[in-house]
């Protein structure tokens, strides 16, 4: 049976750690997210960073836009809160409605990027230098080192539909010497190809998608996945993986709440650089 890695653990432990750096920064720092549209499963997340953030000591504003509003508009906002100098951290919570996420993140100045999804941010993480790292990656790859396995020389794929999501991890596994692959969820052999691997990180919002036979004995397999059913979440993993595999991150309580967590310190790694920036000038 699957040795289960318990991200809600590890999460609180990092919230005590940012409310603490919270309290040494003198100020609270803001966090702005924007929502666009009606997707419950967005609502719920942006929710429990409400929730975190405010338990933090961090203050929190919404910007909360029907599903008809333009890019124009959501840009010309981005830009306000990139004026504001009680805005640490902005997000846009993914995926928009119909709208070019690509020009919207753009619009976010690098130094107030929490989520990691600029692209400065990610040529910055692809060479090794960065500073705010996508707060799902720095959760998977903690989730990983949490089995206490030897990672160097060993294989992993990311399967997913996102590179925005997917690149980041690959360039983590990376930096620790993991051989790491992103595979798109319609690959050809893709089960092939999975089956060889020491982990899989599995985010593609279909239940049940990840079947034993797709995992080697033992694995270590990261479940991202979030999916409704009836009212609660499941993940992308079938219930019976647990009998193949080594370690399970499962959903819930696994990759959620560490990306909570993390997107709090990023928070505050943003208003601790953009503090030092103001006392250069
Ligand atoms: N949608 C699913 N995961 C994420 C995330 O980590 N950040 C944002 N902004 N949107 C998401």
């Amino acid at each position: 049976m699957a040795e289960i890695i318990h991200g809600k653990r590890l999460a609180e432990k990092i919230r005590e750690q940012v409310k603490h750096q919270v309290e040494t920064l003198g100020h609270p720092p803001g966090l702005a997210a924007i929502i666009v549209g009606n997707d419950p499963a967005s609502r719920l997340y942006v929710r429990l960073k409400e929730q975190a953030a405010k338990e933090a000591g961090i203050f929190f504003e919404l910007l909360d836009f029907p599903e008809e509003v333009s890019t124009g508009k959501i840009i010309k906002e981005i830009k306000k809160l990139n004026d504001r100098d009680d805005i640490a951290g902005i997000l846009v919570q993914l995926p928009l409605p119909s709208h070019d996420e690509d020009k919207v993140i753009a619009a976010i100045n690098p130094i107030k990027d929490v989520d990691g999804f600029h692209a400065k941010n990610r040529e910055h993480l692809a060479k090794e230098k960065a500073s705010l790292v996508p707060p799902v990656a720095l959760a998977v790859v903690q989730l990983i080192e949490a089995t206490h396995q030897p990672l160097r020389g060993k294989t992993a794929v990311i399967i997913g539909n996102n590179p925005i999501f997917a690149e980041p991890i690959v360039h983590l596994l990376k930096a620790m010497q993991v051989k790491a692959d992103f595979l798109q969820k319609d690959e050809t052999s893709l089960a092939a190809k999975s089956q060889m691997a020491d982990m899989i990180i599995i985010a593609v919002g279909k239940r049940n998608f990840l079947k034993p036979e797709m995992v080697k004995e033992g694995a270590i397999v990261i479940d991202v996945g979030t999916n409704k059913k009836e009212n609660h979440v499941v993940g992308d993993v079938s219930p019976s993986i647990k009998e193949k595999a080594g370690f399970l991150s499962p959903v819930p309580g696994g990759v959620g709440p560490l990306t909570v967590a993390y997107l709090l310190m990023n928070v505050v790694r943003a208003a601790t650089m953009q503090k030092s920036r103001h006392s250069k000038s």
